[in-house]
């Protein structure tokens, strides 16, 4: 199946789609005069009646069209010209951009693999910048290889440089990155070679083994290993190599089989064991994606695999029944996390933590997509969404969604606009004299700055708010996304070029760290262009984002045959 470019086949209003019914009966009349009459006399029946467009089918979401915002779009591809730039000319070809020093930094002292190329390359194409993707994609044909004598951390080279090369792949039909992107797989899949099938956390990418973890060697992430599938299924549909495919699939059957009866996982597994081991619940780090991947390979396979609807909808209601959590002043929505106590006499008690990481902010559209898909009555729904076409559990879902993309926002009043890497929200009794129902630990205004005070690019937020958009076409979403924008632009970017991360979102002017994370490339500003843009771009009952932004299509499994169902 080759892969096509994106076209704009989507774009179409309600009003195009009667047009076009209108055609469809007038091919059926052999005569044009009677033709031009029968158009005539619906026309004015429509002007009349205003009451028949109400009663024509409500459309699919597909064909519903935003307007793209040229200006602001066409501000936020500037800033990725900004970073890309003083990068290609500083530190071309390096994993990690430092913009403050301009030098590049490699994952592996044997050469890196091009995570910040490769992150790019799909947001170029979808900012046209044909102009930069024609040199990157030069530089890796002369120079990219695998070949690395270096350990590389299995789930972030799968999610950036894997799922980087799929997207690359699909949006420019170039087999350049499908070849690449083979190679890299057939490194990785050693790192499955465990009793259970869990992947280790490391591989070495030139000896093809897989590493364990330094200080715990049986340790694996649950987030980690749950979230590799969406790129490894997609590369098994394509080459119709089911090794892909199964290798994956296995690590959510041992899942599946650990899950406790609330469905939500601690964040470490036993590689040899395949269960649980004794360590927090959250939907920040280490969690976070294992529930984006959930309803996302729902939703890849074109909801053909009803294991993942009812992994998602266990999991969302033991985060309802558990995590979500409201303060008593502004009564902002937050996610809470478990933290685990083993008492004298060997029984375990869970401690609810008010601690929200930034990463948890991709929850609030990953609800929104999951209500109007898995938690929707019917395939295709309104935008906004009616309440009658959603489920109670996704009415339920919709809400909290909604609510927490509040609450993220809120956690962006801040000197610099910006939001925090880590927030505590504060309990019932606990007054403050701030205006804000929530805190930075370990910091003050002036003072020293904690590791939670910082705001490193990151695109969670941004993420949401996009989702948000397509989903409600409702402005406040946009107007938030452009003032997190000009937030960025005020105080990450640098004038030499590129962009850093900021030390402490509350003081200006601000101190900077000297690092541009290369998912600032691949989704912070990718999620704001498509905000920005008309809704053709990537649409979202075509494409699955991937969790470091990178889109892939929506595709009905052919020959590789789920391993694991109900
Ligand atoms: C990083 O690795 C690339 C090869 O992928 C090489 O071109 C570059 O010089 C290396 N950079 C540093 C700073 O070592
Ligand atoms: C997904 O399923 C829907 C409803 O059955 C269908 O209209 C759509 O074309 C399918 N999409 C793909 C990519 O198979």
């Amino acid at each position: 199946m080759p892969p096509r470019k994106q076209t704009d086949s989507s774009k179409q209003s309600i009003c195009s789609s009667i047009g076009a019914l209108i055609r469809s009966r007038l091919r059926a009349t052999t005569c044009k005069y009677v033709g031009f009459f029968v158009l005539l006399f619906i026309s004015s029946y429509l002007y009349l009646s205003p009451l028949i467009i109400t009663s024509v089918p409500q459309e699919p979401i597909s064909t519903d069209y935003l307007n793209a915002d040229v200006s602001k779009r066409d501000a936020v591809r500037a800033a990725f010209q900004h970073a890309w730039s003083s990068y290609e000319q500083d530190a071309m070809g390096a994993d990690e951009y430092h913009p403050i020093s301009h030098r590049g930094f490699n994952f592996s002292g044997d050469g890196g693999i091009g995570y910040t190329v490769v992150d790019a390359l799909d947001t170029m194409l979808i900012m046209g910048l044909h102009d930069e993707h024609a040199r990157a994609r030069q530089w890796i044909l002369d120079k990219h290889s695998f070949e690395r004598e270096g350990n590389f951390n299995t789930f972030e080279t799968t999610i950036r440089v894997l799922g980087g090369l799929l997207s690359a792949y699909h949006l420019a039909g170039d087999t350049l990155y499908l070849e690449r992107a083979v190679d890299l797989a057939d490194r990785l899949l050693p790192a499955f070679d465990t009793p259970t099938g869990l992947p280790l956390p490391m591989v070495n990418l030139a000896k093809r083994v897989g590493v364990r973890d330094q200080w715990s060697s049986d340790q694996i992430s649950t987030a980690e290993a749950a979230t590799l599938q969406l790129e490894f299924k997609y590369l098994a549909q394509l080459t119709r190599k089911n090794i892909y495919w199964s290798k994956v699939e296995n690590v959510m059957s041992v899942i599946y089989k650990s899950l406790l009866p609330h469905s939500l996982v601690p964040i470490f597994m036993s590689a040899s064991k395949g269960d649980f081991t004794q360590s927090d619940i959250r939907l920040g780090s280490r969690g976070d994606s294992y529930y984006e991947y959930l309803i996302k390979q729902y939703l890849q396979t074109n909801r053909t695999e009803p294991i993942y609807k009812k992994m998602y909808a266990d999991s969302m209601k033991g985060l309802h029944d558990n995590l979500v959590q409201k303060t008593s002043r502004q009564g902002l929505t937050y996610i809470a996390e478990l933290i685990p106590h083993r008492s004298k006499d060997g029984s375990v008690t869970w401690d609810r933590s008010a601690k929200q990481d930034h990463l948890v902010c991709f929850l609030a559209g990953s609800l929104m997509l999951g209500a109007t898909t898995s938690g929707a009555a019917k395939h295709f729904i309104s935008i906004p969404p009616r309440l009658e076409e959603l489920t109670q559990e996704g009415q339920r879902d919709w809400q909290t969604g909604v609510n927490l993309l509040e609450t993220c926002m809120d956690t962006h009043r801040t000197s610099t606009g910006l939001s925090p890497e880590i927030v505590m929200f504060r309990a019932n009794e606990e007054k403050g004299e701030s205006e804000r129902d929530w805190f930075i630990k370990n910091s003050r205004k002036g003072g020293p700055s904690s590791y939670d005070a910082r705001y490193m690019l990151r695109p969670e937020t941004v993420e949401s708010l996009f989702i948000a958009w397509r989903l409600t076409g409702d402005l406040k979403y946009r107007q938030h996304a452009w003032n997190i924008f000009s937030a960025i632009e005020n105080h990450c970017r640098l004038e030499e070029g590129g962009y850093a991360t900021v030390l402490d979102v509350d003081t200006v002017p601000v101190s900077r760290d000297d690092k541009q994370e290369t998912f600032f490339l691949s989704e912070t500003l990718k999620y704001l262009y498509m905000t920005f843009s008309d809704s053709s771009i990537i649409p979202l009952d075509k494409y699955v984002f991937n969790t470091e932004g990178h889109p892939l299509p929506i595709f009905k499994p052919t020959d590789t045959k789920p391993a694991f169902a109900l």
